[in-house]
């Protein structure tokens, strides 16, 4: 259990529900209401345009062939960039301005998938005026989210590293749109075999660990690195600029 300013947190619900493909938008509201005086989460989770570009993006990248990238992967980026701020007893405004960056950081793919992230930023900031957030905020969640790909991205805040790490935990069989296609695409394929990933970070608090179960009858462990060494690797960078070390388990066997 996670505990907040206002209530607990059952993260094997949410685990579960995650691992089940079911949404965890009823959670993520619960965890971040709309209250006086600060933009939460909430606010962008209500907002019209917010909601018009993550079903737009998602469909555009359906079209070009990537695998889901709305509601569902921006609420799972949201909710882990905050766990793993939390876990690492980061104050709360901050934990929530992850939760934000994390929701928000794929909604360029509206524009364009190339330069995505510098897409996202400035889609981003648009909202974030419209909802009145101060400049220090919008100026910590552009970072994050203009830093989250891994050809040009670096984790160069503790939110962006927190970003960086939900993105690239978030492989689910779930997030496959033609499962017919698992043959013929090797994304497809690692996405359908992972039944279940999870992040956790040690009571300790020096290392975080993406655990991942893999239906090897479907794809064979290696082309899970085959495709993702670099965002692996990007992530170690990540948990090393939050002070702490990655590691990798996959069906119960230290990779990393
Ligand atoms: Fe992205
Ligand atoms: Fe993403």
């Amino acid at each position: 259990m996670v505990e907040t300013s206002k209530k607990m947190v059952d993260e094997e619900t949410i685990n579960d529900k995650i691992a089940e493909g079911e949404s965890i938008e009823e959670e993520l509201r619960a965890l971040f209401p709309r209250r006086e005086g600060v933009v939460s989460l909430s606010d962008f989770m209500e907002h019209e345009g917010v909601k018009l570009l993550l079903t737009r993006s998602n469909e555009v990248l359906g079209f070009l062939g990537y695998t889901e990238h709305g509601f569902r992967h921006a609420s799972i980026v949201a909710y882990r960039a905050w766990y793993i701020l939390k876990k690492l007893l980061y104050d709360d405004r901050m934990c929530e301005l992850a939760a934000i960056s994390g929701y928000l950081h794929d909604i360029g793919n509206v524009i364009n998938r190339h330069f995505h992230e510098m897409h996202s930023v400035f889609l981003a900031d648009t909202t974030m005026r419209d909802l009145g957030m101060p400049i220090n905020e919008r100026i910590e969640v552009m970072i994050a989210i203009g830093n989250h790909d891994e050809i040009t991205g670096e984790p160069v805040t503790p939110i962006g590293a927190a970003v960086i790490i939900a993105d690239k935990s978030d492989v689910h069989r779930s997030r496959v749109r033609t499962p017919q296609n698992i043959y013929e695409d090797i994304h497809d394929r690692v996405n359908y075999a992972a039944i279940d990933s999870e992040l956790e970070v040690s009571e300790k608090r020096d290392e975080i660990t993406l655990k991942i179960e893999i239906d090897t009858e479907i794809s064979k462990v290696m082309e899970y690195f085959e495709i993702f060494t670099e965002r692996m690797k990007l992530c170690r960078r990540a948990a090393h600029r939050l002070g702490i070390n990655f590691r990798i388990n996959i069906n119960d066997i230290e990779i990393l």
